[in-house]
């Protein structure tokens, strides 16, 4: 009798850098409370908040903390760590210009007064808040949400290594996953391929096909919601992540679809911020990667595929995770199904588009949400998400 070769072990993409930053220390197990007595504390906004989350779990590896000066003006400048390691979005750590100087050596992290981590001080420098917003936002327009929240930030800069205390999955417990543990889920279910999505918006009906096209070609999908900060009038995290249960329940194959929430504040930087969300995708062990139409954009700020263009600057090994890049996707009546430009010959007059901006109009004004744009089970969601807040 012939025995059959051992099936190959999965292997996952290595992270970012190669090992996955790991700085996460139990209060009392892994240190002493008392040993933060008498240090300065900095009590941190939501956005920073997700930030130390995402710099402890590895989920920005090989970033290990806030980045420093040098690191700052090169990811502004070149897309790139100073070792050239791509990297798109600098992780600051903004505070006013009076508090800074009360910052040195090891500052413990607070919210809400409550100790959640510390940072040791290595450096601090002068945010360069013009060219950050050139550069990065594209724009220096301070009704862009980003660079209103660039704006609105103190001008110094810190820098250093971190630590979390505990990873904060209060929100969503269910959904709350480290890179290290969605790794674990993709090896535990022998996904050789697995694609990473990246929303904030409701799911609609487009997201859905983009889902679905992938699944034939890829054996796992991690749907991966961002649940950090979000400009206002963007549906909130829990809404979406309500709508996500519903569908998953009733029309995704449950032993290939992974919901876990995304904890990163949005930045609305478009082309950049869609470069950062791919490599941070790659840390938690996915494959591939989805970029659509105006990932990651708002207004009118950026074309519709500049998120997609901006790949190029990078080779497919630096990136280590694969592109997937769709075009804009809508109903199309004639055809009675979802389509792009790349698979349906009929004109305007025969698609149904509905903008982010027009769906959340519909939804305050308590207007039913087309079933071929939504379906029906995430409208009643939304519905009465809307109504819950009237
Ligand atoms: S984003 O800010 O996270 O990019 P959203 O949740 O709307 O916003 O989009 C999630 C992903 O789906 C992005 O990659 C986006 O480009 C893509 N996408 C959204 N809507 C469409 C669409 N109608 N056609 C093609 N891609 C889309």
């Amino acid at each position: 009798m012939t025995t059959l070769p051992a099936p190959s072990p999965i292997l996952l993409p290595a992270p970012l850098g190669g090992t996955l930053v790991h700085r996460v220390r139990r209060a009392g197990h892994d240190f002493d409370l008392a040993e933060l007595t008498g240090l300065p504390r900095l009590e941190l906004s939501d956005r920073a908040f997700a930030d130390l989350e995402m710099l402890a779990t590895g989920a920005y590896s090989p970033l290990t903390g806030f980045l420093g000066e040098a690191e700052y003006l090169s990811v502004i400048e070149h897309m790139r760590l100073a070792d050239g390691t791509p990297w798109s979005l600098p992780i600051t750590l903004p505070v006013s210009r009076e508090a800074a100087g009360a910052y040195t050596g090891r500052v413990v992290l607070t919210r809400g007064g409550e100790a959640v981590g510390t940072l040791d001080v290595q450096e601090r420098y002068e945010a360069r808040k013009a060219l950050e917003a050139r550069e990065v936002y594209r724009t220096q327009d301070p009704d862009h949400p980003g660079v209103a929240a660039l704006y609105a930030g103190g001008d110094v800069n810190l820098a250093g290594p971190v630590t979390l205390f505990e990873v904060p999955r209060g929100a969503f417990p269910r959904h709350h996953r480290t890179p290290a543990e969605v790794r674990e889920v993709i090896e535990a279910r022998g996904w050789r391929t697995s694609v990473a999505f990246q929303t904030r918006n409701p799911i609609h009906r487009a997201h859905e096909y983009l889902h679905k096209v992938t699944l034939e070609l890829v054996d796992g999908l991690l749907l991966h919601p961002l649940v950090g900060t979000t400009k206002g009038d963007d549906v909130p995290a829990k809404a979406r992540v309500q709508a996500y249960e519903v569908l998953l329940d009733r029309y995704y194959p449950r032993e290939r679809s992974l919901l876990s929430v995304y904890p990163a504040a949005m930045r609305y930087a478009g082309p950049r911020e869609a470069v950062l969300h791919a490599l941070s995708r790659r840390n938690y062990g996915v494959t591939h990667f989805i970029v659509g139409r105006d990932h990651a954009g708002v207004g009118s700020y950026y074309g519709t595929y500049d998120a997609q263009e901006i790949f190029s600057a990078f080779t497919a090994g630096e990136l280590g995770i694969q592109i997937l890049k769709f075009e804009h996707t809508y109903y199309c009546q004639s055809c009675g199904q979802l389509v792009s430009p790349r698979t349906c010959p009929h004109g305007r007059e025969h698609h149904l588009v509905l903008s982010g901006t027009r769906v959340r109009e519909k939804l305050r004004a308590g207007e039913p949400l087309p079933p071929e744009f939504t379906r029906p089970e995430v409208a009643e969601v939304l519905r009465a998400a809307y109504a819950a807040q009237d």
